[in-house]
Formats: structure tokens, sequence, C-alpha cells
């Protein structure tokens, strides 16, 4: 299988010095492209800025914030057989990024900020792609509603949703816990290592692309 996999944070410019971004480590995208590889997938990682290692076997495109991250994906979804949006992916970015830094000149300062375009939702609306498509969703309440709503909504087959709000899972921890949410059942996968939830995530993608075919 060919598979695109999204992960790790975006950053968003302020300024030449400055940026918004969020706590994504990118373990878990890069543990799915490590594991994916291993089983002798054909793996592209676009990955926002992390401080880890490039798995093995995997190709690469860096970039930075949530354009760049639209852009290659629009230019390279083509041609995966299932892509995976582990990424956290600012949704918003400041309206106008200042060419310069921006000095202290008084006591309070107002951001603008503007919508980011939704890339794992433009994955069947813009894009048309018609592989396997899996979601994530970061949640700190309803983390089945939540999920529901984002799977029927971006027209995913699945959504591995996980509960950001809990401590030693989610955001940069080595662990997570997750609920995989298809159309029409759930599975409650137990706290473990994200090496060993991303074996049966990508058993998951397996299955769910042998049965398209
Ligand atoms: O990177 P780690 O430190 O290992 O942490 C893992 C994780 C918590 C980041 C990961 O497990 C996770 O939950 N990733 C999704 C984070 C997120 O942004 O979730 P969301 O519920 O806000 O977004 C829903 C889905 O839409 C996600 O698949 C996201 O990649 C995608 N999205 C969101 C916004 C946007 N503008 N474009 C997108 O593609």
């Amino acid at each position: 299988m060919n598979l695109l996999i999204t992960a790790g944070p975006t950053r968003e410019a302020i300024d030449p010095v400055r940026y918004l971004t969020n706590r994504s480590s990118g373990k878990m995208g890069y543990a799915l492209a490590e594991v994916a590889a291993r089983h002798g997938h054909k793996v592209l990682l676009v990955s926002g800025p992390t401080s880890l290692d490039l798995p093995p076997g995997v190709d690469f495109l860096p970039v930075e914030s949530a354009a760049d991250m639209f852009d290659a994906v629009r230019n390279q979804i083509g041609k995966a057989d299932a892509a995976v949006f582990a990424a956290a992916v600012a949704d918003y970015r400041p309206a106008a990024p200042s060419a310069e830094k921006i000095k202290k000149t008084s006591e309070t300062m107002t951001l603008e900020l503007v919508r980011n375009p939704d890339i794992l939702g433009s994955a069947r609306a813009t894009f048309h792609f018609p592989g396997v498509l899996v979601g994530f969703a970061a949640e700190t309440d309803d983390l089945e509603a939540n999920a529901r709503a984002k799977l029927e909504k971006k027209g995913c087959d699945l959504v591995v949703a996980n509960d950001v709000s809990r401590p030693g899972i989610g955001f940069d921890s080595d662990h997570n816990e997750v609920l995989l949410v298809y159309p029409d059942r759930l599975e409650p996968l137990a706290r473990d290592t994200k090496d060993r939830l991303a074996h049966i995530i990508l058993d998951a993608i397996v299955e769910l692309h042998a049965s398209r075919a």
C-alpha cells in the first residue's frame, strides 16, 4: 500500500521570530510511519517541525505551516491508497504576519486570526480522494460523539479518537489510549505505547483497504 501520513504540529508565523503552535511532538504519526514502513508499505510522511529522527525507509516532506501542509497533501494524496491525518494542524493563523519583529509599543496587543484550510476535510470534498481515509480526533470531552461527528462530516473510514485532557496519554507522551470509531462500530484500545497502538491501527487500515478491493 502507498500511505500518506501527516504528523506533528504546524507553526503559524506572527513575525519573523514568533509563531503560534501546539503541543504535538509528532510521536503518534512517526510511530505509524515507522510501523508501516517496517511492514513493507511505501510511506510518505508530511510533517510539521519535530525533534524526532526520521524512521528508516520513509519518504519525508517537511512543512511548517498549515498552508504548507495543505499544499503538500494536495500535491501528494493522489498517489496514496490510504491517507492518515495524525498531525495537530492549527485551526487559525495570524491574519497579517509582520515582516519585521513586532516592537513592544503598548501594554496590550490584539492578534487577529483567520481560519486555516481543513486539510482532512478537503480530502474527499476538494481533492476527491477515493482511498482509505483515516482522521484523528483530539478531544477533551464527549470523545465518541465528537469523533463520530468528524467521521461523518469529513467522510472518513475511521477516526482514531484520543482524550488530550488526560495526563500520560495524547500530546507528547510515549503512550496513548484511543477509541477507533468506524461508521458502524467502535473499538476501544487500552493504554499502550504509541508503537504498539500503531501496529493495531495499521492492521485496521490494511483491513479497510482489503475490504474495498
Ligand atoms: O504528536 P503527539 O505528541 O504524538 O500527539 C499525538 C496527537 C494527540 C497529536 C494525535 O494523536 C492526534 O490526536 N492528532 C490529531 C490532532 C488534531 O488536530 O485533532 P483535531 O480533532 O483538532 O482535528 C481532527 C482531524 O482533522 C485530525 O486528523 C487533524 O489532523 C485534521 N485537521 C485538523 C485541522 C486542519 N486545519 N486540518 C486537518 O487536517
